[in-house]
């Protein structure tokens, strides 16, 4: 057995930090080491202590001083939006239309497909986000091409074929029928397949029929383990063309209910503009609410009331994501200083510690998959991210008056991108330098 010892300081969640001082949320070793056998973390702690009882002659990376997390997670993004990105419009349904539906069209072709997958999952280690849940297109071959080079990276990554039968270019419409059975088809294909998951995803109400919502219901029944993604209450024009689309609703919430789409697996973009009821429906039933903060404010779709959903007496999971080709940064860091800022913009504030609870750990348990990913923890998949707090001049001065864990993270947090994750590791193999330079 391969062995391996990756030095550094280390930081990694044990539960949601209280407030910032809540160093019992988190394990933090100055000079940490992991011990990583077949792409799994076998042995966290202290050097000395894991070089002890690692095997005789075991080789060692040094990334000291560099910090240590656990990889990234996204969880809501488009692969075929990267050719979206930064596409001027003045609102989402624009957006959509005028952008991103001809884009995705496209994806129709093998060759783009595999093409743009190719430079996705690049972006991905780049950034040093190890799992992400994705959108591909309405076509399968953009599911075939996505699963196809996240088996050949090792990558853990949950993903569908969108179903969507109208309100959309010809180009990107399927039927129901077509919607069943390729989703059934992906599934057996991709599923379980190294560390792929398939997850069932219907575009959002507008694109799809009373008909493929049956679709989807029936889809969820039969794969009940299978995540489930949607978009929903992102903007105030979608959600009254939803809601006269589907007028025996009580509100855009419960036409997922109604379809059965509500539930833990279930991960939901947006949810901006949730009434009290419609919260009480996604707390009841264990379902996400997805914060997308460069997307919100790119498409003006509004503020994420992060506060009021995960304080309330009925409290809504959450988690946070990119949303490329709305947002406008795959680096997940860039993401939570744009949360931080739409706190600020509600008088609340996300202390740098919760954000690294919610790009690692937060992430992985609202996608269930705490047990896998999103810690340090040995048993874990060896996925990190090796972040260098004066990884630009700019930042190198900043770091100079540094002078605790939080003021890095937040300086990591408010200036940091692609340029500050030092490496990248998918399954414990080093993944970001094998790309070569920028
Ligand atoms: N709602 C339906 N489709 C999309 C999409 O591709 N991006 C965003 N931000 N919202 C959507
Ligand atoms: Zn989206």
């Amino acid at each position: 057995m391969t062995s391996t010892l990756i030095r550094g300081r280390t930081l990694s969640f044990k539960r949601a930090p209280q407030s910032i001082d809540d160093s019992a949320a988190y394990t933090y070793e100055s000079d940490g080491a992991l011990l990583i056998e077949t792409g799994r973390i076998s042995a966290a702690g202290a050097y000395a202590t894991v070089k002890a009882a690692a095997p005789e002659g075991v080789a060692e990376i040094d990334h000291r001083p560099h910090l240590i997390v656990p990889g990234f997670i996204d969880t809501h993004l488009h692969f075929p939006q990267m050719q979206v990105m930064a596409s001027y419009a003045a609102n989402l349904l624009e957006w959509l239309n005028t952008y991103t539906f001809p884009e995705e069209c496209r994806f129709v072709e093998t060759a783009h497909a595999e093409r743009i997958a190719k430079h996705f999952f690049d972006e991905m280690v780049r950034h040093g986000t190890t799992t992400a849940t994705a959108y591909c297109s309405v076509h399968k071959t953009s599911a075939d091409a996505f699963f196809a080079e996240s088996l050949r990276r090792g990558m853990c990554m949950v993903a569908g074929k969108v179903m969507m039968d109208r309100n959309a270019p010809q180009g990107l419409l399927d039927t129901p029928e077509m919607s069943y059975d390729e989703t059934r088809a992906v599934i057996a294909e991709w599923h379980g397949k190294g560390r792929n998951h398939v997850a069932i995803t219907p575009r959002f109400a507008i694109t799809s029929t009373p008909e493929q919502m049956e679709v989807t219901k029936s889809l969820v029944r039969e794969f009940p383990k299978l995540h489930v993604q949607t978009h929903l209450s992102e903007n105030r024009d979608e959600i009254a063309f939803t809601c006269e689309l589907f007028p025996e609703a009580k509100d855009y919430t419960d036409v997922y209910a109604r379809y059965g789409l509500l539930g833990r697996k279930s991960l939901f973009g947006h949810c901006i503009h949730l009434s009290e009821r419609e919260a009480d429906a996604m707390s009841e039933t264990g379902s996400v609410a997805v914060f997308c903060p460069t997307s919100n404010l790119f498409l003006g779709s509004g503020l994420f009331p992060l506060g009021a959903l995960t304080r309330r007496q009925k409290p809504v999971r959450v988690s946070v994501a990119s949303d490329i080709g709305g947002g406008t940064s795959y680096s997940m860091l860039k993401t939570l200083d744009e949360a931080y800022k739409i706190l600020q913009l509600q008088g609340e504030r996300l202390n740098p510690f919760d954000s690294f609870y919610m790009m690692t750990r937060g992430n992985a348990e609202a996608l269930s998959l705490a047990d896998r990913i999103g810690t340090l923890e040995p048993g874990s998949d060896a996925d990190l991210t090796v972040l260098d707090m004066a990884a630009t001049p700019a930042m190198a001065l900043r770091a100079e008056v540094v002078n605790s864990l939080a003021d890095e993270l937040f300086l990591l947090q408010t200036m940091g991108d692609d340029r500050a994750v030092a490496e990248t590791y998918v399954a414990g193999t080093p993944a970001k330098s094998a790309l070569g330079p920028n």
